[in-house]
């Protein structure tokens, strides 16, 4: 049996402006996703079956299955397994929640990405693992920026680019820090949201321009902010990246309701992460005690909490 762990991420700068070549800020979270892959006698002509343990957001699992199995597909491809009298049984496990906007689809990726060099020797190194897990994204995402699967990798705080080789550096931080992310509970399509970004700025270029402009203009801010630990400068950035995202029509109403009610519990700063219209909002809550404060104040709104940190 192979085995292989991928880490969930949140994007704390620029979604959908990533896909533009902006500058973008992610970071993986501690809850991860593991594969295992096991050759079985092959009793029919399917090359392999999924086991999917991973909890939920109720409906997620359903709406990416024919997504999860052409990612299986375009994997195996790329890597050229030949199975022979054997079909692959693949599980995914681990206490990352699949659901929208806490890199699922990624962690999932390059935890399968890894279990299949662990069970092929296929001497893959990170930046191979990497590549592999972006391709089987493709099937999620149709053309990703690279962010999810580069967090899901190398794990840590990066600063991330896309471009034909990605640019990424990881950010040191002074210690990780608390975070809570509100789950909207609504399962989002990142493929449809991104080409809605892309028609809207088709019809409105100008303005797009100016947005994308503010987008890149925080990201030198917000990486010596989290370099010398300035969670208020963070906070203040993430509100006005979330602005941004508000103007490019990708949050909902759900989102803007929990980046407000963050606000009002005294978060440091909130936003939308992922692909929007659903998924998750994150707040900034250095320390547990304001943590547990605003993960109440959500909660008392009928919404889960995910209690985590970034920055390891
Ligand atoms: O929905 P998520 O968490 O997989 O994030 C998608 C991020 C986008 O910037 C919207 C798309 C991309 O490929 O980077």
């Amino acid at each position: 049996m192979g085995q292989g762990r991928g880490f969930g991420k949140v994007i704390l700068f620029n979604e959908h402006f990533v896909v533009y070549g902006i500058p973008s800020i992610v970071s993986a979270i501690s809850d991860y996703t593991n594969a295992e892959v096991t050759l079985l006698k092959r009793d029919n002509d399917k090359d392999f079956i999924i086991i999917d343990d991973r909890p939920e957001t109720p409906g997620y699992k359903l709406k990416k299955q024919d997504q999860q199995n052409k990612s299986i597909e375009l994997m195996m491809n790329l890597v050229k397994i030949k199975l022979g009298a054997h079909t692959l049984q693949v599980r995914f496990s681990g206490k990352l929640l699949a659901a929208s906007g806490v890199g699922a689809s990624a962690a999932s990726c390059a935890a399968f990405a890894r279990a299949l060099n662990n069970e092929f020797d296929l001497g893959m190194d990170n930046t191979t693992i990497n590549n592999l897990a972006y391709e089987g994204e493709k099937a999620y995402h149709g053309t990703p920026s690279g962010v999810d699967n580069t967090a899901a990798t190398y794990g840590g705080l990066i600063q991330f680019t896309k471009g034909e080789i990605p640019k990424f550096e990881h950010i040191k931080i002074p210690k990780a820090v608390e975070i809570v992310m509100g789950n909207t509970g609504l399962v989002t399509n990142t493929k449809v949201a991104v080409d809605g970004v892309k028609e809207r700025r088709e019809k409105n270029p100008e303005k797009y321009d100016l947005i994308f402009e503010h987008a890149k203009a925080l990201i030198p801010k917000a990486r010596s902010a989290f370099e010398s630990g300035d969670y208020k400068t963070i906070g203040k950035l993430m509100l006005e990246n979330h602005k941004l995202l508000q103007e490019v029509e990708v949050t909902c109403k759900e989102l803007d309701h929990l980046v407000n009610v963050a606000q009002d519990n005294g978060a440091w700063g909130a936003k939308m992460t992922g692909s929007g219209f659903g998924g998750y909002m994150i707040a900034l809550t250095p320390g547990t005690e304001l943590q547990a404060t605003i993960a109440e104040a959500i909660e008392r709104e009928g919404f889960k909490v995910l209690k985590t940190t970034i920055g390891v």
